[in-house]
């Protein structure tokens, strides 16, 4: 939001309320006599009357983006937090009682030069704040708009000026549309034709005119490959902003879509930059990035690409001038290239820069204008997603030299970014200085790169000056460094690699934190920030399983097993919508939903759906990360959206099954599982007929009640051929492994005395066969604690939570792992590296058993079936304290405002802490009777129930231990 709208409230409450005073909070509050009123006093001793303290509007965002330029959704939806007024700021007496809830809303939408009004939603009573419908006029292309919101508090208090304010009291932000379908001008263009890749990244120059009365200038750019924009010589990722949600410097764009249909554009707002009195001078770095590099060919045959043969650079400058008229400036056969001092760059190689190149010799080219119907086929859209930046930077914990003379740097910490060398040019000759990237070490303490595959993730860099590669990222946590300088000439004989010369940049997409957990288990702390880890490495853009190796994927499994967890921890509302949107556009024409999208190989037109096709668990990403959507984020457009796609491959397997529903389509079963594998029909079967009533939940929260009820009767026919086929006669698993008893616990495939049998048998596996291990993979895993929680069984799962023997959650925090590692096996003391075939140091999926944390060790649950409680309006506290802890706590901040939780265990009894956020209802269940539940203000407790109704507000309760 803007800054101006705090200049609204100053405006508004006049001397009243003395704005977030650098002395932070007001804590003063008194009985104002005279007036016969409450008030609120700030510490400067200014009032509040009580009749002011309305609702106030805070993170405004269009489509989850703050203030997003280049929006170019039709009926973008708004969401925005209320809280009483003044927040922190003021305290209330004590018998003034704040806001709660909002019971009304009026938004309006103007367009922002001329004012005009194009939306007023009016007075709408309603208690949502999020995923408001645009219903106004067709909005108009590059166009800003200014949005308001007015809300009513339950005592009808308007958040606006009374008559000792001037002007309306509401909250405005903008928003900026793009192209909004209108074509582009620009062309593609590229250097002269070649299919080759690991090719010198060209750079492309235009020279727009000097624009004497410029007042605005917009950059829009995308390259089917990577690009990097220079405007007259100044760095536009480094001092341009894309919203205000992150000032952090974009990096690999535009990001990686389904080429073969989309791709995206970014806007970039370039006033500051442009020159009025002379030329616009745009240079243009363009690399092959995901669509023409390695990744885009490893797999298919003979290293053929998959999307295009090179990368391709397409660009509009849009000047505005002082009388509205816009000059714009595009690619086109005009502009010129010619070879960079990048020699090569590419996803999984790596970089190759160097300096002592002299580029001024080189001639510039004429740029090569592409046309075809493919390129013609590929829409340009929005940047729906979130950028990718450059986040964190950390510096090295040890530099050590080996023998061979190699320095090895230690950042302490796994994760996916560059580093940034630095020889402060002192350094006597062009040093050739080659950098390896490893996740482990070996014994003998060389760099472990084994397991990259044939990734060559190597830097090269030839120079003096400071360098940080830019078209490619690794996932690492040692730099292995060759030809590092051995002195700077006679001023300093004999040199030494410290901390002054390297330093890396941790870069992913810029989702905001919204989560957090902790808790007196020093080893689970490390764990959870682990796991944080592993999302942050892993989310570039798109989900991915891996950053290090030739792979780098976005595997469907590994996103839709931790997309719980990672709604949680951050907010991945933007960034998982645009995946879904690849998704779906690389979904087979007869319904198949990639082992990974996007999917740069079709393998469906090329090799049939069989091949790295689609996959039971992995293909039905395409329900589940809606639906998690959906719970997290009450966001039902992605459920409208993709819901006639999702019965396409319900349907599929459906008809392969031949009418017997016994499905067979489990690729990679129950993967990486620890010797307890189970039949692909066992595994398909099972999650097809979990699917069916996934597929009906999601149509009743879209109201289509009939596909809900064939939905059922495709479950109830799939559970009876199940337990037919996978059950003995008397109610046994045929097939027993702790994922099997899972699925037939959670997807509801058996009978009461089944039941039983499956949880018999799971307790006894875990606690007797393994002595208190776990045997799942990929499918089972994030399914674990909460199907023995839900079975009585909470104990346990601490238990096997807090095992820290191998194989275990615990194990590879004991060994020193700072992320989440591929298998459970990955290393161990007795066999050492685990598969070098397959065995990556940062892959997140294990880690879905954050949500655990958040949802049962501190309670904090959405209610998704309830439509009215969509988005965390109203919630589930629950909190199942462990004996084995003696304290924990966690955050989570939803579309509507933070819900904390937080216990201890204390000699008088269990502390509860917990709240409420604005606009929200808690749904408390106490971990004590609830008998024992001592009276609250807000609480109240439902008829006949073990459960409360929180009103907003912050709890506290010592409760009976157990
Ligand atoms: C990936 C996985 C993925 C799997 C499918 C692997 O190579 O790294 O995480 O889900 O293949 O079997």
């Amino acid at each position: 939001m803007k800054r101006r709208l705090f200049a609204g409230i100053t405006l508004c409450f006049a001397a009243a309320v003395c704005l977030a005073s650098a002395s932070g909070a007001l804590d003063e509050s008194i009985q104002d006599a005279d007036a016969n009123r409450r008030v609120v006093k700030t510490k400067q001793g200014t009032p509040v009357p009580e009749e002011l303290i309305s609702l106030s509007v805070s993170d405004m965002r269009v489509e989850y983006h703050s203030s997003p330029i280049g929006m170019d959704e039709p009926r973008p939806r708004f969401s925005y937090r209320v809280r009483p007024n003044g927040g922190a700021w003021v305290v209330l007496d004590p018998e003034t009682t704040p806001p709660k809830h909002q019971t009304a809303r009026r938004i309006v939408v103007k367009e922002k030069k001329t004012g005009r009004e194009v939306w007023d939603s009016g007075w709408v009573e309603s208690g949502e704040t999020i995923q408001i419908e645009y219903e106004g006029e067709p909005l108009k292309p590059f166009t800003a708009y200014e949005w308001s919101v007015t809300v009513k508090d339950e005592k009808g208090r308007i958040s606006e000026s009374d008559d000792t304010c001037t002007g309306p009291y509401y909250f405005t932000s903008t928003f900026e549309t793009g192209f909004l379908g209108t074509p582009w001008v620009a062309e593609w263009i590229g250097t002269e034709p070649h299919s080759e890749n690991l090719q010198p990244v060209p750079i492309f120059r235009g020279e727009a005119p000097a624009v004497p009365d410029a007042v605005e200038a917009r950059l829009y750019i995308t390259a089917l490959g990577l690009y990097k924009p220079y405007l007259n010589n100044r760095d536009v990722f480094e001092e341009t902003t894309t919203s205000l949600s992150s000032g952090d410097p974009v990096c690999m764009t535009p990001g990686w879509t389904d080429y073969y249909h989309r791709v995206q554009y970014q806007a970039y707002d370039v006033t500051e930059l442009i020159g009025k009195k002379t030329k616009n001078v745009l240079a243009i770095y363009l690399a092959e990035g995901w669509y023409a590099g390695r990744i885009s060919r490893l797999w298919s045959d003979g290293n053929k690409p998959t999307y295009g043969d090179q990368p391709l650079l397409k660009a509009e400058l849009h000047i505005r001038r002082a009388d509205g008229s816009v000059v714009k400036f595009v690619t086109d056969k005009n502009w010129k290239y010619k070879d960079s001092r990048y020699v090569m760059s590419d996803i999984y190689d790596g970089e190759h820069f160097d300096s002592t190149i002299d580029t001024a010799d080189r001639p510039y080219k004429d740029a090569v204008v592409f046309k075809s119907e493919a390129l013609d086929r590929i829409a340009i859209e929005w940047n729906s997603g979130e950028f990718v930046r450059e986040r964190e930077k950390l510096s090295p914990k040890s530099i050590r030299k080996l023998d061979n003379g190699t320095w090895i740097v230690d950042f302490g910490q796994n994760f996916t970014g560059r580093e940034r060398i630095n020889l402060h040019g002192n350094a006597e000759k062009d040093n050739v200085v080659r950098i390896r990237h490893g996740e482990m070490l070996n014994p003998d303490g060389t760099l472990y790169t084994d397991n990259l595959r044939s990734a060559k993730a190597t830097t090269t860099y030839v120079g003096r000056q400071e360098y940080e590669p830019q078209f490619t990222f690794y996932g690492f946590r040692y730099l292995g460094i060759e030809g590092f300088p051995e002195s700077f000439g006679n001023a300093m004989p004999h040199i030494e690699l410290t901390e002054r010369n390297v330093h890396a940049e941790a870069v992913y997409s810029g989702l905001r934190r919204t989560g957090n957990f902790t808790c007196s288990e020093p080893l689970l702390n490390l764990l959870f920030k682990n796991i944080v880890w592993g999302q942050k490495s892993n989310f570039l853009d798109v989900p991915t399983d891996c950053p290090q190796r030739d792979e780098r994927l976005g595997w469907t499994a590994d996103t839709q097993v931790f997309a719980n967890a990672a709604t949680y921890n951050m907010d991945a509302a933007a960034f998982y919508t645009k995946w879904l949107r690849d998704l779906n556009l690389c979904q087979s024409p007869e319904g198949g939903y990639p082992s990974f999208a996007p999917d740069q190989y079709r393998y469906y037109e090329t090799k049939g759906s069989d091949f790295f096709g689609y996959a039971s668990g992995w293909s039905d990403a395409g329900l589940i990360v809606p639906w998690i959507l959906y719970s997290k984020y009450g966001d039902r457009r992605v459920l409208e959206l993709y819901f006639d796609n999702m019965l396409k491959w319900l349907d599929l397997q459906e008809r392969k099954s031949g009418g017997t529903y016994i499905v067979d389509n489990a690729v990679y079963a129950d993967w990486l599982n620890m010797d307890a594998n189970l039949s692909k029909p066992f595994v398909s079967t099972a999650y097809f007929a979990a699917m069916n009533t996934l597929a009906a939940r999601i149509a009743r929260a879209i109201g289509r009640e009939a596909d809900a009820l064939k939905r059922e009767e495709v479950f109830r026919k799939t559970k009876a051929a199940f337990r037919a086929r996978f059950m003995d006669e008397n109610g046994e698993l045929k097939e027993k492994t702790q994922t099997a008893a899972l699925f037939v616990l959670d997807f509801g495939l058996c009978d009461e005395k089944e039941r039983k049998n499956a949880l018999d048998f799971l307790v006894k596996d875990i606690t007797e066969t393994r002595k208190l291990h776990l045997s799942t993979g990929f499918l089972g895993t994030p399914l674990l604690l909460r199907v023995l929680t839900e079975n009585g069984q909470v104990d346990l799962a601490y238990k096997l939570l807090l095992q820290t023997s191998f194989p275990s959650w615990l194990y590879p925090v004991t060994q020193g792992a700072t992320t989440m590692w591929e298998r459970w096996d990955s290393w161990n003391e007795e066999r050492g590296f685990g598969d070098v075939s397959m065995n990556s140091f940062n892959h997140y999926a294990y880690g879905a058993v954050a949500d655990w944390f958040y949802e049962t060790i501190c309670g904090i649950r959405p209610i998704p079936d309830d439509p009215a409680a969509r988005g965390f309006k109203r919630f589930r506290l629950e909190p199942q304290p462990g004996h084995e802890l003696k304290s924990a706590s966690a955050h989570y901040d939803s579309m509507y405002g933070r819900i904390e939780s937080g216990w201890e265990r204390r000699e008088n009894g269990l502390v509860w802490n917990f709240t409420v956020p604005c606009n929200t209802t808690a749904e408390v269940v106490f971990p004590c009777p609830a008998d024992k539940v001592p009276a609250h203000p807000g609480l109240t407790r439902a008829e006949n129930s073990n459960v409360f109704l929180a009103a907003p507000g912050k709890y506290s309760f010592t409760l009976p231990l157990d």
